[in-house]
């Protein structure tokens, strides 16, 4: 379903006298269809710019991203056009980043159920009621369903985080960190999520400092080797 092919990202500082710095280099792996990848790997080996690249949030600099798309057959995803990425994203491909953004002045609520409402064109009730499931299921509480997350705590903003990513169950997840700032109860609550959301048919490829975690939930672990990534 997506396979990265000799993938490198380099960024050209131009502010700092043209400097380049290594993102990732020579990323290669494959992900069939319901499978769960892990990326594994010291901090700042370029595990988040392999997702970056994916989700195309940065136009990679050498090799190849194959993905099946449902929209459009097979494509190279560091090489097709802006609006061709916009559908996928729209369609086929969701992502957790490692920190939240917060929507000024949106419900948790309503944050959560927007994904269903846009991508699935499901009824704002029916968004909204499926919405609060799930925040109730990750142990949101209600008081807080029509509160802004921008004052939530870095725990309950991830959950919010994680929710609106999950609830439109995407056919690829890209997941950075998702339960860093998690505590163990919350954890697990996404360690199950993670699994239902396997059982119905999403592929996704996680970042995870935490090697018990991930060997527990993923199929298989992509390690980045610090000597060939930071090599010049
Ligand atoms: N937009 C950017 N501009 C310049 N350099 C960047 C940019 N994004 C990432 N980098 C650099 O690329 C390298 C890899 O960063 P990346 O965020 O992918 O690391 P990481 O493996 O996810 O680390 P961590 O475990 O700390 O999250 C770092 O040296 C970082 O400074
Ligand atoms: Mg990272």
């Amino acid at each position: 379903m997506l396979k990265a092919d000799n993938l490198s990202k380099v960024f050209n500082i131009h502010l700092i006298g043209d400097k380049v710095i290594k993102g990732c280099n020579g990323v290669s792996f494959i992900v069939d269809r319901g499978e769960f990848l892990g990326i594994s790997g010291p901090s700042g080996a370029g595990k988040s710019t392999i997702l970056k690249c994916i989700y195309r949030t940065y136009l990679p600099t050498g090799g190849d991203i194959r993905y099946d798309s449902v929209l459009y057959g097979q494509v190279n995803l560091a090489t097709i056009a802006d609006h061709m990425v916009i559908s996928i994203r729209h369609k086929e491909i969701g992502y957790i980043s490692q920190f939240l953004k917060v929507i000024p002045r949106v419900s948790a609520v309503d944050i959560v159920a927007e994904p269903l409402l846009l991508k699935n064109g499901v009824s704002p009730e029916e968004a909204k009621t499926k919405a609060g499931e799930l925040l109730e299921r990750l142990n949101i509480p209600r008081k807080l369903f029509d509160a802004y997350p921008a004052t939530f705590s870095g725990g309950e903003q991830q959950r919010v985080n994680i929710a609106r990513a999950i609830i439109w169950k995407p056919r690829l997840l890209l997941l950075d960190e998702p339960t860093a700032s998690l505590d163990r109860d919350s954890t697990a609550i996404v360690v199950e999520l993670l699994k239902e959301l396997r059982n119905e048919g999403t592929s996704m490829v996680g970042i995870f400092h935490d090697n018990e975690l991930m060997k527990s939930i993923t199929d298989r672990a992509y390690r980045m080797n610090p000597e060939t990534e930071y090599a010049e």
